[in-house]
């Protein structure tokens, strides 16, 4: 059988909480969801956390409530296509800052030659889950004004200095997607401090109407009034995703602790190979490891050779300015463009096993040896 490079790691807990939710006869935007946001806000320390159907909506609410038309907002290439789509989703215009040689994250160096009258707002993405140089970032954003928005989807209980990733900016957008650190199949939230964005966005993920349809008044009795106030989405949660989500909140720390176990155990096998390198980790960070991204010049054969032995290795991503609709972006982006050749993502998930430990590293020696390297 094939080494996935993701599986989300499911138990009779999560099994058992998706049959209560059934049975309980609501699943929509209900009690589960209402309790997921509280404990998903309390354990990032954060005021508010606002459950939704994808981390693509969180990027778009939070686009939104910042207001964006006519703006420049500064992105990285090296992201899931979502990120960028929010941008344009609101009318706004993508310029691309480069990307770090070593983590492959947004170059802040880079960000500053970027900023323009135009430039209202900065995206970051904590890439396979190590933490950006949020300090810079920070700094950025203070001295020019702009709106620091943190694309968390790949950064779920990953640290900056003491801070959880996702609270540090205006917004956080996590993504609970299948593969993702808490898997939901699909899923997101949107986190932030600011009360007044947190109220328009709770109206925005469910068409601009102006009350939830459950609180705990009108669980007893249903009222039917409201106002629609603005043009909303249907981007709400709903109670199985929720209720799927509270157990693998519960586990998160133990699930990443276990991915933090594997990530160290790649260092440690793949330390004496001089023909590819290991994801470098930012002092004082503590990554949530999303991904083990290696970096190495013969990175298409090793990707074909280990798919030959049963391995599955992904590529995390073509940079977003090679697509057609984002080729006429500016900002042009060198480093990406040597960086994201040698970039493969390594199978890495809590309930990986010694043997298909064992089968990766043979496989990836067995091909160092065979090409002489
Ligand atoms: C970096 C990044 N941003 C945004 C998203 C979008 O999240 P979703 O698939 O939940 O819409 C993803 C993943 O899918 C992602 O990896």
């Amino acid at each position: 059988m094939t080494i996935p490079v993701f599986r989300p790691s499911y138990g009779e807990a999560e099994f058992q909480a998706v049959r209560e939710v059934m049975a309980s006869g609501w699943v929509g935007l209900g009690p589960k969801t209402a309790e997921f946001e509280k404990k998903f806000a309390a354990y990032l320390g954060v005021r508010h956390a606002i459950g939704l159907n994808s981390g693509t909506a969180a990027l778009h609410l939070a686009m939104v409530v910042a207001d964006l038309k006519g703006a420049e907002v500064i992105t990285t290439p090296l992201t899931f296509v979502s990120t960028n789509h929010a941008i344009l989703y609101v009318g706004a215009k993508p310029v691309f800052a480069d990307v770090e040689e070593a983590t492959a994250n947004i170059d802040p160096e880079s960000v500053r030659k970027r900023i323009t009258k135009k430039t209202r707002a900065l995206v970051c993405v904590h890439y396979g889950g190590r933490p950006c140089k949020m300090d810079a970032l920070e700094a950025i954003a203070r001295e020019h004004n702009l709106i620091l928005i943190e694309d968390a989807a790949h950064g779920c209980g990953g640290e900056h200095r003491g801070r959880k990733l996702g609270t540090i900016g205006r917004f956080g957008c996590f993504s609970f997607h299948a593969v993702k650190n808490l898997a939901t199949g699909e899923g997101g939230a949107i986190v932030t401090n600011d009360d007044a964005a947190a109220e328009r966005i709770r109206k925005l993920r469910w068409l601009g109407i102006s009350k939830d349809t459950w609180s705990r008044e009108t669980i007893v009795k249903y009222s039917w009034y409201y106002d629609v106030e603005e043009v909303g989405f249907k981007y709400h949660m709903n109670d199985i995703p929720a209720a799927i989500g509270l157990v693998q909140l519960a586990r998160l720390d133990e699930m990443n602790a276990r991915r933090e176990a594997w990530a160290r155990r790649y260092d440690e096998a793949l330390a004496g190979l001089s023909w590819l390198q290991c994801p470098l980790v930012e002092p004082d960070t503590r990554p949530d490891w999303h991904n083990y991204v290696i970096q190495t010049d013969h990175r298409d054969d090793l990707n074909a050779f280990l798919a030959e032995r049963g391995v599955s290795t992904g590529v995390h991503y073509i940079p977003n300015n090679h697509y057609v609709m984002y080729k006429k972006c500016r900002g042009k982006t060198p480093v990406c463009e040597r960086v994201w050749k040698r970039l493969l993502t390594l199978p890495l998930f809590p309930d990986l096993t010694e043997q298909d430990f064992g089968t990766i590293i043979a496989a990836i020696r067995e091909f160092g040896q065979a090409k002489g390297l």
